[in-house]
């Protein structure tokens, strides 16, 4: 099947289908209790969200996560997200540049993904690819697509769980592609992020890519858009990797995002780290930056609220985005986003049961760690 092919099928089955993940995560956000201030000595005016980061300056700590590009059809989705992350100062990532390999970097097909660069031209632009297609690429070839889009930096997702499930995956993920990403920590020229697509880093893997010298992390935690489930539908009705993803969902298979963010803070205290993997209300995501993220990063609700209500509507949905944001900040008394890793935090049982047999010190986790100057 075509790269372009595939990436058309994946927007549609995750606009379509309920592909989301069907753990606790519900109870888990409601464990992380940011307490309510009835005076928060601060007046909302005050609040300022705006953030660094890739040397711009954010107006608010917020990235479009990696979605698409790969064909001349998919660039006018590219191109509203762009607006949108212009419109807002926004970071943004486009989606895996594969395609570019596999058409030879193709004009057409690059122009999907250059647009973003083009419309949001000053706010950090991600380039990406799967480090499965490590294997077969140069590092010429990577820095070119870094290059053609004039990325900020480069993400390289880790998908096995998707890729296992996916009729035509990868499925060699063995470390000899750690030696390839620390040549290209040094030689790229712009810096790498790991990320995940939806089922989570731990802080093994995070630990492993930290020792070569990544120091930009993207959770892609389990409790948002499940590829897992998006691959497994476009498998046979009957067939048995069909049945492998729905059984690998059923056992909510993934690391929950707010429990992947502390696993990577902790071991990765001075990276930057993005908190995404369903963080889908400006609630959760005033959550996850007190609880140690930079920034937060969400997929799938702006490309539904794109194709189901225009761009008026996704703007709308990032709207509210930030007000909840900015209002939860007010009501636990920070003016910034430094100063909300410092607000008080109370964590339910089933993160403290996790963290103490994954052997973190909650109290130290979140007095000293989480805590980033
Ligand atoms: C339609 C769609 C396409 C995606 N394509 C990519 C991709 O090409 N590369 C990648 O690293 N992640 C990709 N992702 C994963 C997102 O970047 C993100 O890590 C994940 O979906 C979690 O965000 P969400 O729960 O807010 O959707 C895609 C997500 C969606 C919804």
């Amino acid at each position: 099947m075509s790269d372009a092919k595939r990436k058309l099928e994946h927007i549609e089955i995750s606009l379509r289908e309920d592909v989301v993940y069907t753990g606790e995560c519900r109870e888990l956000y409601s464990e992380i209790v940011l307490i309510h201030q009835a005076l928060p000595g601060i007046s909302l005016n005050n609040v300022d969200i705006s953030t660094r980061f890739l040397g711009y300056e954010l107006n608010a700590p917020i990235v479009i996560e990696a979605m698409t590009g790969g064909h001349p059809s998919l660039k006018p989705i590219n191109e509203k997200l762009a607006l949108l992350a212009r419109e807002y100062k926004l970071a943004i990532g486009v989606g895996s540049q594969r395609p570019i390999l596999k058409y030879k970097f193709n004009q057409e097909v690059i122009d999907s993904y250059r647009v973003v660069r083009e419309i949001a031209s000053d706010t950090p632009v991600i380039g990406n690819l799967g480090i499965a297609q490590l294997h077969e690429t140069s590092i010429d070839e990577i820095k070119k697509l870094v290059d053609v889009i004039n990325a900020d930096a480069l993400a390289i997702h880790l998908n096995p769980a998707q890729e296992v499930i996916q009729p035509e995956g990868d499925i060699d993920f063995s470390e000899v592609l750690l030696s390839k990403i620390a040549v290209l920590t040094r030689e790229l020229g712009v810096p790498i992020i790991i990320k995940e697509v939806g089922n989570g880093l731990s802080m093994e893997v995070v630990s492993k890519f930290k020792a070569i010298g990544v120091k930009f992390f993207d959770v892609a935690g389990a409790c948002g858009t499940n590829w897992i489930m998006i691959e497994a539908l476009r498998n046979p009705e009957d067939s048995i990797t069909r049945a492998l993803g729905v059984n690998l969902l059923s056992v909510k298979w993934g690391i929950p995002t707010p429990l992947s963010l502390i696993e990577t803070r902790h071991v990765a205290p001075e990276a930057t780290v993005i908190a995404s993997g369903g963080v889908w209300s400006g609630i959760n995501a005033c959550k996850m930056i007190a609880l140690g993220g930079d920034l937060v990063g969400l997929a799938r609700p702006l490309l539904k609220a794109l194709i189901e209500k225009g761009y008026e509507g996704m703007k709308k949905y990032m709207e509210l985005y930030i007000k909840e944001l900015k209002t939860t900040m007010f009501l636990t008394g920070a003016t910034s986003i430094k100063e909300l890793r410092k607000k008080p935090i109370v964590l339910g049982p089933t993160i403290r049961n996790y963290l103490e047999q994954r052997g973190i010190n909650v109290n130290n986790y979140l007095s000293n760690t989480r805590i980033r100057e």
